[in-house]
């Protein structure tokens, strides 16, 4: 059990006094310090990680060894190099590294340094590259904050409330397995019930193809509910922007670099888009934000964009161990993660069998989710419960993220031991018991 002190509540107190802030978990943790598996807080309280810190730590909590030596090296050299008017070789060599991992035909990067940066960049090439203005993005989807990117973004009116209006974008509806358009829909049909709304309203009555720009997509919804699409929305998807002229921009920020089992969480669908969005996991730790395209779009007129500290030669030093790390140890982190994959959706599929507060399972690689209802026939959202499993687990020494409206994300850094796989989903199957127990007795 976790032991609750004077120095976390007052610590709690002082940050909600001052720290202007969008969002926290329902548990109090004050972190502290964190390696591998784990995390203590300021009272030397230890939790399990299924959070990698938002999908970030994908090699271990606090990254590597390795990846601290480069930081550790970098630091004493040269932390920032006005990448903006100057030349560097560090963001070259990473970047050079990153198209190794892309498709052929990639060969451009531009380096900023968060998710929603990145996106901003991809926004503006498809603008500036295709002379055209509109794009298409998904009811669900979570693009980043910040106001362009914020446009694309519909996971929730909290974040966008008052800031609008985003006229350059319109939305489209994500195919969710588990929650189809109409009832009875089997999965392919959503997909193309979902295509066609696209094809047959928006670029028939709504935006030309000669206007529209771009479909922006996460392969796998993330802060929207960590939803798989079907193999052929995605697949389709590719057809229509082909067809129309129209760039495909994956944004990889949550899902790719492994998570999904494979470098780009697209090649899970046999697709290939013209442009990637990458941050969170890219960095090791450290803020980067990375925009891929393919070499064939071209450039973007010197000074269209740019940022002052993008190609932070720390956070390139950490790029690029953490990118080393995972070229050579490849084949072992795709096994590693289809075998942890296997082992926690068996139990997690045991669970939605045993209670009736789990609603669905789902995820692909180590990006996996459950969701909780308050009745599995009618399917209404369980967020008291979903807020519920997340505290019992915190409470046991197990982190965890919500996202959705009743999904738990559990998602533990890649390499996480098979034994420490176990014991958090232990005490995660100990909190939906506990919880499912508690709800039924109501
Ligand atoms: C898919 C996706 N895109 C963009 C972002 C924005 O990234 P950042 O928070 O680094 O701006 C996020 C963050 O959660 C994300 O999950």
């Amino acid at each position: 059990m976790i032991r609750m002190t004077e120095k976390i509540k007052k610590t709690i107190n002082r940050d909600k006094k001052i720290i202007n802030t969008i969002a926290r978990e329902p548990y109090p943790l004050v972190v502290a310090k964190g390696s591998g598996d784990y995390v203590w807080d300021i009272s030397e309280n230890k939790f399990l990680d299924f959070t990698s810190f938002i999908s970030v730590y994908n090699f271990g909590v606090n990254g590597n060894a390795e990846i601290r030596r480069a930081i550790k090296n970098q630091v004493d050299k040269l932390m920032h190099p006005a990448f903006l008017d100057f030349y560097a070789e560090l963001p070259v060599k990473f970047a050079e590294g990153i198209i190794d991992m892309m498709p052929s035909g990639f060969g451009k990067v531009f380096f900023s340094n968060s998710g929603t940066e990145a996106i901003e960049d991809a926004i503006k090439l498809s603008k500036l590259l295709t002379k055209k203005k509109y794009i298409i993005s998904f009811y669900g989807a979570f693009h980043g904050r910040s106001i362009g990117s914020l446009g694309l973004t519909s996971a929730r009116i909290s974040q966008r409330e008052n800031l609008g209006p985003f006229p350059y974008v319109v939305h489209a509806p994500f195919p969710n397995p588990y929650r189809p358009l109409s009832s009875g829909m089997d999965p392919d049909e959503c997909a193309m019930a979902c295509i066609e709304h696209i094809e047959k309203n928006i670029l028939t009555k709504e935006y030309s193809n000669k206007e529209v720009a771009a479909i922006f997509v996460e392969p796998v919804q993330g802060e929207g509910g960590y939803i798989v699409p079907p193999k052929l929305f995605i697949k389709e998807l590719r057809r229509v922007a082909t067809e129309n002229d129209m760039l495909l921009v994956s944004d990889e920020i949550q899902s790719g670099y492994y998570r999904t089992g494979k470098f780009l969480a697209l090649e899970n669908f046999g697709v290939t888009a013209d442009i990637y969005t990458m941050a969170k996991a890219l960095g090791g730790g450290m803020p980067i934000g990375a925009t891929i395209s393919r070499t064939s779009l071209g450039d973007v007129l010197s000074g269209a964009h740019g940022g002052t500290f993008g190609g932070n030669l720390v956070s390139m030093a950490a790029g690029l161990a953490s990118l080393n790390y995972a070229k050579r140890n490849k084949k072992h982190l795709e096994r590693m993660v289809k075998e942890k994959n296997k082992y926690m959706m068996k139990r997690l599929n045991k669970m939605k069998d045993e209670y009736g507060i789990v609603g669905d399972v789902r995820g692909l690689g180590l990006m996996i989710a459950a969701e909780f209802v308050k009745d599995k026939r009618t399917k209404a959202p369980g967020a008291k419960e979903q807020e519920a499993v997340i505290k019992h687990s915190f409470d046991n020494g197990l982190m965890l993220l919500g996202c959705g409206t009743s999904v738990v994300r559990l998602i533990p850094p890649l390499t996480m031991s098979m034994e420490n796989i176990e014991k958090g989903m232990d005490i995660f199957e100990d909190a939906v018991r506990t919880v499912n127990t508690g709800m039924s007795r109501k």
